[in-house]
């Protein structure tokens, strides 16, 4: 892969929004999880700079309470001391220009202390969108894009823009004082094990690829839901949604592994530059196709096994008349030769009943079926690739019902990483780190792809904003999202697949 030893060399890196929730949920852990690796360079030190007004030792002890709880033993607690001391902090205020002052004489004295002979720096953004601009801006203004005593690079979290307009304004201004191959557009998605595994179960295996096409798959259905709320981030997921939370970043990128040619190499442009022709052929959606391809849904009170559950309207910090959507599902078409004619369908949602993310590939029935029919698409063969949780692999298939006659009833042939009982699936932010930290971009999001999801996404958004008579269902939580999703597949005896937490209880009807 591109600009890759495996090895990450002596840096610094600066987390801005380091007392923050994913800095704590999961930048923190995931560090420390590469310390347990012994994957974290020798010279390796992480800058934490916050508005909050709390020394070295503080910062240190904040990010010991939330590992403590999560790693308990006497050989663990050892190892945290030992990270704790690699932790730093500066209070900043990162619309002054001054702060960056500070940071810069911070870092070098980090750098003297810790004596590394490159000044190599990562920056993280782990802030609310609105510093995405500002921060790599005001690095710039004070040297800190300069590459001469050590390379430099910049890792902004999804999402990137708010619209296409906004996301090219973003990346205007960061091309102004950064070059390409320094920005890591993260995408978690993308460093999830499953999610890579897309890559191999397609390419390292011959029986796949003939089959992989128009001319045998039906359809494609991709779902990704959780079974809770927007808990306590009302002030992003308010102005965000659905759309732009989930969809336009990683269901769309995992459209692009699903739906790619095989690339020439497993480097980094080969793989993106597959992906991204996915995305680009994805086929725009004009005003009509917006009303009848695309459904919103917002949740709604209700009660789920006992206790009561808050509509979303109702939840702390969001408008009592708030038209954002908490649900969103699509039909859409991918127009190139591969996948001509075939509908891919995709559905995302808040306060469903189970956290589940999955891939249904529904292959095409025979041309002349022999046996006696089953009720729905039963005689379908479907490929399941479950991204998370119960990760694995489901192929079902129909076989002889033993007895007279010829009854077929639908198997399951089930791989579960589970079963890999040696291996641990690492998070995706440890993955993803480590790439940065080796200067890996395959993982990362390159900005054309990032353009063309948005290309795609703008005419839902300008529909559900200026189109009144697109309704937002409201739909109690803990059900599967308004009912009318059920009518975006249109095909008789074909609907959605009501996945259960365990990959193979899957029979439509699993406990909720
Ligand atoms: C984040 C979204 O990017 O992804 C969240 O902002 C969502 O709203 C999360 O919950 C889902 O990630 P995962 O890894 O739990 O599927």
């Amino acid at each position: 892969m591109s600009n890759q030893n495996n090895s990450p060399e002596d840096q610094i890196l600066v987390i801005f929004g380091a007392t923050g929730d994913l800095t704590r949920r999961k930048l923190m852990p995931a560090l420390f999880e590469l310390e347990m690796l012994k994957m974290l360079p020798e010279k390796f030190v992480i800058l934490g700079v916050g508005r909050s007004s709390i020394s070295d030792i503080d910062f240190r002890e904040h990010n010991n309470k939330s590992l403590k709880d999560a790693y308990s033993s006497a050989k663990d607690q050892k190892l945290i001391k030992g990270f704790l001391e690699r932790l730093f902090y500066l209070q900043a205020d990162t619309k002054s220009e001054e702060s960056y002052i500070a940071l810069r004489k911070k870092l070098q004295l980090l750098r003297k202390k810790s004596s590394m002979q490159n000044f190599n720096l990562i920056f993280y953004l782990s802030t609310p969108p609105s510093l995405y601009e500002v921060i790599p801006r005001l690095l710039a203004k004070a040297s800190l894009n300069d590459e001469s005593e050590g390379w430099k690079r910049i890792i902004i979290e999804k999402p990137f823009g708010y619209d296409l307009k906004s996301a090219v304004e973003l990346n205007e201004s960061l091309k102004k004082s950064w070059k390409e191959n320094q920005v890591f557009r993260i995408d978690h998605y993308l460093g999830k094990e499953t999610v890579q595994n897309v890559l191999v179960t397609r390419f390292s295996n011959g029986i796949f690829e003939p089959l992989w096409n128009r001319n045998f798959i039906h359809h494609v259905e991709i779902t990704s839901a959780e079974n809770f709320g927007v808990g306590n981030r009302a002030g992003y997921y308010d102005q965000s949604g659905a759309l732009r939370d989930m969809v336009q970043n990683h269901l769309l990128q995992l459209v692009g592994l699903i739906a790619m040619e095989p690339p020439a190499s497993m480097d980094s442009d080969a793989i993106r530059n597959e992906t991204v022709k996915v995305l680009q052929s994805l086929r725009p959606l004009s005003e009509k196709d917006v009303v009848t391809n695309t459904i919103r849904g917002q949740y709604t009170e209700s009660t789920i096994k006992g206790h009561k559950v808050k509509a979303y309207r109702s939840e702390k910090g969001i408008s009592s008349d708030s038209q954002t959507e908490t649900y969103a599902a699509l039909k859409f078409y991918i127009d190139n030769w591969r996948w001509g004619g075939v509908p891919f369908y995709l559905r995302t949602g808040k306060h469903l009943p189970t956290r589940v993310t999955e891939v249904v590939i529904h292959f095409k029935p025979t041309p002349h079926y022999l046996f006696a029919k089953q009720e729905g698409c039963k005689s379908c063969n479907q490929l399941i690739i479950r991204i998370q949780p119960d990760e694995g692999i489901l192929l079902k298939f129909g076989m002889k019902t033993p007895g007279a006659g010829f009854n077929v009833q639908n198997v399951s042939m089930d791989f579960h990483y589970n079963d890999l009982s040696d291996v641990r699936i690492p998070d995706a932010y440890e993955r993803l780190l480590l790439d940065a930290m080796i200067g890996d971009s395959t993982l990362y999001a390159r900005i054309d792809a990032v353009f063309a999801a948005w290309e795609f996404i703008q005419p839902v958004l300008d529909g559900w904003k200026n189109n009144a008579s697109i309704p937002l269902h409201g739909y109690p939580a803990g059900t599967w999202g308004p009912d009318i999703a059920d009518e975006l597949i249109e095909e008789a005896d074909i609907g959605w697949r009501y996945p259960c937490a365990a990959l193979t209880g899957d029979d439509n009807f699993c406990a909720l």
